[in-house]
């Protein structure tokens, strides 16, 4: 029986699919700073991460004692992992996890309560993506000591690049810092103390500096709630390279005719490039105070700082991640390296496929800077033997002892960048790695749809309610940065069904 359809449409879609934050998380903890309320002996804060199970962190006993990592940056973190010390491990009993951005510990939100913990035994609690710079372990109650053989933060860097950057303004009023406008929190809760101001003058300022060059996507502003709204009216949001005019001349992203009090207003900034982020209002008698700026957006140069590393394997505390400062260069921690072993290896995973045009390694200064010589860098999208099949960038001659040299990769695409030694009994040791590029590459393609429909495609704005759809339908499994557009304009055939087509649906 052959049936006949009143119009089938015939739809062509053009579906930009980007892919992110699918890399692997790291252990954020690994690059905090940590500090405790107290010290014992000498069992000092940085015990509980440095991946020793014989030493713990340990406080007095004392009222409230609590361990603190501060993330230097905004994660999204996952889950915590604590391991308990291997003798009296009741002492854990009662401990309270909790994540957030605020350096007074009862202002983060609670992720879990440790009940008990066996001793020398890890426990994983997840936090299912809470948003904080700082992961605080504290204990309630009197007479309580904390002791922490080992703490791990696994999550993934929030997209908000201002927290750690540095923030300066052209006065500063009372207590109400520059900083506090990039503390990571909207300041909302502590009504005088959260947000930055400027006393009232003539043309007040406020800077980002993001000590790296950014293309910014977004910038979010959250405006005061205690009074006096009014007075953002008109600020400028300048982003660029420039500290001409303490930043002001600066191209502008937008000016702010207002915002509600208490509120965050979003400001599209299409991709500008920039290291500084500046709020600007122009006038006299005029006062500039922010509760928080929010900067999104992705890295325009070194793209190794929003990495993950990881290597072959690690010698001592030479962690993989050392060799990427995350535009950090007050905490400098030192180098990566790998015991000696055949064809070591360390990679980076960039997160997002991107052009490279060079990598930048520096060698270590101390000592055996041949060590070096014969590495190879590879780049490419491919997991195989751990990323060192990629096509190959460049090998390195030598590098002389605490030097930095290029290596240009002339637009090489990826996601990985490897570096590797072939041989036996070799030690790869790496100080630094920058890697410069264009990107994220987005990943694009063309999706062929073919589906009944009784609406008129005609319609333009039936054809973006059908996009919308799709994307709705798409995000249902997971495709969120999705964006989709019609390559062609549908339309209507009037087709007749297969036959042999319709019976194989009847057995299926
Ligand atoms: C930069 O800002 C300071 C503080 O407001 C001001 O004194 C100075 O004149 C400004 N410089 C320029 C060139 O605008
Ligand atoms: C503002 O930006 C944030 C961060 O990307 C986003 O989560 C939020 O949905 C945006 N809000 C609007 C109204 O665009
Ligand atoms: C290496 O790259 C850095 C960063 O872009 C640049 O400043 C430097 O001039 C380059 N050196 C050489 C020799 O290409
Ligand atoms: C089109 O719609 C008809 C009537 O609702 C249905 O029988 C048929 O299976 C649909 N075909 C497709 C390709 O979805």
């Amino acid at each position: 029986m052959k049936k006949l359809f009143k119009s089938l449409w015939i739809l062509l879609g053009f579906v930009l699919i980007e892919e992110r934050a699918n890399g692997q998380e790291e252990n954020a903890a690994l690059w905090g700073k940590t500090s405790q309320s107290s010290v014992w002996e000498d069992e000092v804060s940085t015990y509980a991460i440095d991946g020793v199970f014989t030493t713990w962190a340990h406080t007095n006993s004392e009222t409230d004692p609590w361990w603190r990592v501060d993330l230097l940056k905004v994660y999204r973190v996952n889950r915590v992992t604590i391991t308990n010390r291997n003798d009296h491990a009741s002492r854990i009993n009662g401990a309270v996890i909790r994540i957030g951005n605020f350096l007074d510990i009862y202002s983060n939100t609670i992720c879990a309560v440790i009940s008990s913990l066996a001793s020398s035994a890890t426990a994983t609690f997840s936090c299912g993506g809470m948003e904080g710079r700082y992961m605080v372990v504290h204990i309630p109650g009197d007479q309580k000591m904390l002791t922490l053989c080992e703490v791990g933060v696994y999550g993934y860097l929030s997209g908000n690049r201002a927290v750690g950057g540095a923030a300066t303004q052209s006065s500063t009023s009372g207590s109400w810092f520059a900083e506090k406008a990039i503390d990571g929190n909207r300041g909302l809760q502590q009504l005088y103390t959260g947000c930055s101001s400027t006393p009232a003058e003539t043309n007040p300022w406020w800077r980002l500096d993001l000590r790296d060059v950014y293309r910014v996507s977004i910038v979010v502003v959250t405006n005061r709630h205690d009074c006096c709204a009014e007075r953002i009216n008109r600020a400028e949001i300048h982003i660029g390279n420039s500290l001409e005019n303490n930043g002001t001349n600066n191209p502008i992203c937008a000016v702010i005719p207002s915002i509600p009090a208490g509120k965050s207003y979003n400001y599209s900034c299409d991709w500008m490039v920039g290291r500084y982020v500046i709020v600007y209002i122009p006038g006299d008698q005029k006062t500039l105070t922010l509760c928080e700026v929010e900067v999104y957006g992705y890295l325009a140069e070194n793209l190794a700082v929003n990495g993950v590393a990881t290597q072959s394997s690690t010698s001592g505390d030479g962690f993989a991640e050392k060799a990427v400062d995350r535009g950090l260069l007050q905490f400098y921690t030192g180098c990566s390296s790998t015991t000696s072993q055949t064809n070591p290896w360390w990679r980076l995973d960039l997160r997002d496929i991107y052009r490279v045009s060079k990598v930048v390694v520096t060698n270590r200064h101390d000592c055996c800077a041949e060590q070096i010589n014969r590495a190879e860098i590879h780049i490419g999208n491919s997991l195989e033997n751990n990323g060192n099949n990629n096509p190959i960038c460049a090998v390195i001659p030598a590098i002389p002892a605490g030097e930095s040299y290029n290596y240009s990769c002339d637009g090489m695409e990826g996601r990985y960048v490897n570096l590797m030694i072939p041989g036996d009994m070799k030690t790869l040791t790496l100080c630094e790695v920058k890697v410069y590029g264009k990107g994220p590459c987005l990943k694009r393609s063309f999706v062929r749809m073919q589906f009944n429909s009784s609406n008129d495609l005609t319609d333009p704005s039936m054809r973006e309610h059908v996009l919308k759809q799709l994307g709705s339908a798409l995000a249902d499994r997971g495709l969120t940065d999705v964006k989709l557009r019609w390559s062609q304009t549908p339309k209507p055939v009037i087709q007749k069904v297969n036959d042999a087509k319709r019976r194989c649906r009847k057995e299926n």
